[in-house]
């Protein structure tokens, strides 16, 4: 495939700089953009990632920039087909996600509003915390249209997922399929319903293979799975399974390639819920949100989404004053 396009990561922290890697990894776009606020910061990495091609075999070109908070610096986002939000602080051990709600609220208001001057075109895709919340924010202090700005969530947390299924029985994490629905957050919604383990060539429920108590633990844990790296690492959140899911969404719109991933998206009536930013199933291409696919959950699933629906609504409200 020739290389084409441009992908713009706002912010060169872990989260950032490990998904501006990825994406110049996958050799796929003809530049790839890195911004954030500390001077010289980005073109430090730029120049290290750009000093990793001959190693690695790609060709893809970094550019970073340093960046103001008034938008200085931002034309260098111009024509850029995905921006990739991950603006503003990580957790600290023992903090929530939504006690970031009110300084990343602030960041990611200008960093939006910057994205709509400067690439009034692009797909934007939110992955600040708190993320369904911070979704909701971009997509009204941008003016875009709710299928141009997406959360990355459903795809980490269904990773999670995965692969502690896949650790408790010692499969590959490809003979795995699992599903988390809902906010990313208290209220996420893990689907065993939907969880299926290949073994021998059979595809098998993974009711089938785990008792309840032990599907209710991995379920538990996937519900902390960030919080628990965050306590290990004392300071900062997790960067590498993040960074592998906001890639292959943005890879996703970039190459219109109609996946269907578990997402933040706008809800339009799906599951009897409208109105808010929540973790479901949709269809990615090059518009962003094609489409939002519902499936058939069991009625503890459902109540655990509505609920989930419930949560994020009042919080967004919090913060968007509406
Ligand atoms: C996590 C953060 C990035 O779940 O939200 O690790």
């Amino acid at each position: 495939m020739a290389r084409s396009g441009k992908a713009t990561v706002i912010g060169a922290g872990f989260y950032g700089s490990t998904t501006a890697v990825r994406l110049a990894e996958y050799d796929i776009f003809a530049e790839v953009v890195l911004t954030d606020i500390r001077d010289g910061w980005s073109e430090g990495l730029a120049l290290d990632m750009n000093s990793s091609r001959p190693i690695v075999g790609f060709e893809t070109t970094v550019v970073g920039k340093t960046t103001t908070t008034d938008g200085g610096g931002y034309e260098v986002i111009a024509d850029s087909d995905v921006v990739v939000v991950t603006a503003g602080l990580p957790r600290k051990p023992g903090m929530s996600r939504m006690d970031l709600l009110e300084v990343n609220a602030g960041i990611v208001r200008g960093v939006a509003e910057n994205i709509a001057t400067f690439a009034p075109d692009a797909v934007v895709v939110v992955v600040s915390n708190p993320l369904d919340e911070m979704t909701r924010l971009t997509q009204l202090a941008s003016g875009f249209p709710h299928s141009r700005v997406i959360g990355q969530a459903g795809m980490l947390d269904t990773a999670r997922f995965t692969f502690f299924v896949a650790e408790k029985l010692g499969l590959p994490t490809s003979a795995i399929t699992t599903l988390t629905l809902g906010s990313h957050g208290d209220t996420m919604v893990p689907v065993p319903s939907a969880c299926t383990v290949t073994d021998g060539g059979r595809v098998r429920p993974l009711a089938e293979i785990l008792t309840p108590s032990e599907i209710d633990r991995i379920v538990q844990r996937v519900r902390g799975g960030g919080a628990e790296v965050v306590a290990l690492l004392k300071t900062g959140s997790a960067y590498y399974a993040p960074s592998a899911a906001a890639a292959a969404m943005v890879k996703a719109i970039a190459t219109d390639s109609g996946d269907i991933m578990p997402v933040c998206a706008w809800t339009t009536g799906q599951y009897g819920i409208s109105d808010v930013y929540l973790g479901v199933e949709a269809r990615l291409g090059k518009s962003g949100v094609q489409e939002v696919v519902e499936r058939t959950l069991t009625a503890d699933e459902l109540a655990g989404l509505r609920a989930a629906a419930e949560a994020v609504r009042t919080k967004s409200a919090d913060v968007t004053g509406l």
